[in-house]
């Protein structure tokens, strides 16, 4: 029995692996990737979903580009973590059509209006942008989604951003905080657990050499990150001895949450998004007074899960 879901997402590498990994999976039934400017511009995002999809021959899944930017404030400089294309320069095909001519929120509103209500979840990948979106101008049809997985936040661990925040809440604290007192059940898959499943060399070559066309392509982009993240710390001038470089699986947990929760542990706690613009600005803190009572993900078994994503990726063309 498949699920109905529609991926948000900034593809960025981590959303690339994501979306290899969701179409991986008959258990997931993609009526759509919307997407969000985050680890680059929204063109560019946008841009990289198609490339993907169409690289995977998965065509029939539309994209629809969403917010090019925060709610209510300005972007942030972002890292060149995923390279100036987002895709770590891999040399993808052009794809052969566009972005549907309709801003996601509205395809967003349509498409959860059209279908049965509680029967479409929402993996979340980058900011919460559009889906903060959805819930202010579109409630209605926002009340009708089963639930959102997101990946985000740093609970019980220092953020990625700044030494509270991770990134995709704090390019868009705003709309983390609409999205978590929604009144949507959310799923809040942080860096607590991301950061333990991470793929090392020895699994990229794993990789590599057990998979075909798309396992190779999935190896390229970890190598092309892990390639990025030592010349970043050599032009830093920090030392890379030693340096066991690793790529962190953040977005593929969404994904294999959303495949078997049974990979996880979780918490319900009542979280609070600091949007104060001060020094802890975009962290996810834990507050009693909060409303907003989140299912956050505190406890992973990364080797299962590494071993489940290698058997899945290889075993695609
Ligand atoms: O902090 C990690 C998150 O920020 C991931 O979603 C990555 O793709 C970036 O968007
Ligand atoms: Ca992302």
């Amino acid at each position: 029995m498949s699920e109905a879901v529609i991926i948000d997402t900034d593809p960025g590498l981590d959303d690339a692996l994501a979306l290899f990994l969701a179409c991986a999976s008959p258990k997931l039934e993609i009526l759509g990737i919307t997407t969000v400017a985050g680890n680059l511009a929204l063109s560019g995002t946008t841009g990289n979903a198609l490339k993907l999809l169409h690289y995977l021959d998965r065509n029939e899944i539309p994209v629809i580009a969403g917010c090019a930017g925060p709610l209510r404030r300005e972007s942030f400089e972002v890292a060149d973590i995923h390279g100036k294309d987002g895709l770590g320069g891999a040399e993808l095909p052009s794809p052969e059509r566009q972005a549907l001519d309709i801003h996601a929120v509205e395809w967003l509103g349509e498409e959860l209006l059209r279908r049965p209500t509680n029967t479409v979840r929402i993996l979340a990948l980058g900011p919460l942008t559009n889906l903060a979106h959805l819930v202010e101008s579109r409630p209605a049809a926002a009340k009708r989604i089963s639930g959102i997985v997101a990946m985000g936040g740093a609970v019980r661990e220092a953020g990625n951003v700044t030494e509270f925040a991770e990134f995709n809440i704090a390019t868009d604290p705003e709309a983390a905080a609409i999205v978590f007192g929604s009144g949507i059940p959310v799923t809040l898959v942080p860096l607590d657990v991301t950061r333990k499943v991470l793929a090392d060399r020895e699994w990229n070559a794993a990789l590599l050499a057990g998979g075909g066309r798309i396992a190779r392509m999935a190896n390229g982009l970890i190598e092309a990150y892990l390639r990025n993240l030592v010349a970043r710390r050599v032009a830093k001038g920090a030392s890379t001895h030693g340096l066991a470089a690793k790529f962190p699986m953040h977005d593929p947990c969404v994904i294999l949450h959303a495949l078997d929760p049974s990979f996880f542990r979780a918490e319900d706690l009542p979280l609070r998004v600091v949007t104060d613009g001060f020094e802890r600005d975009g962290a996810t803190v834990i507050d009693p007074h909060s409303k907003s009572l989140v299912e956050v993900l505190t406890g992973v078994d990364g080797d299962h899960a590494l071993a489940f994503i290698l058997e899945r990726l290889t075993a695609l063309p």
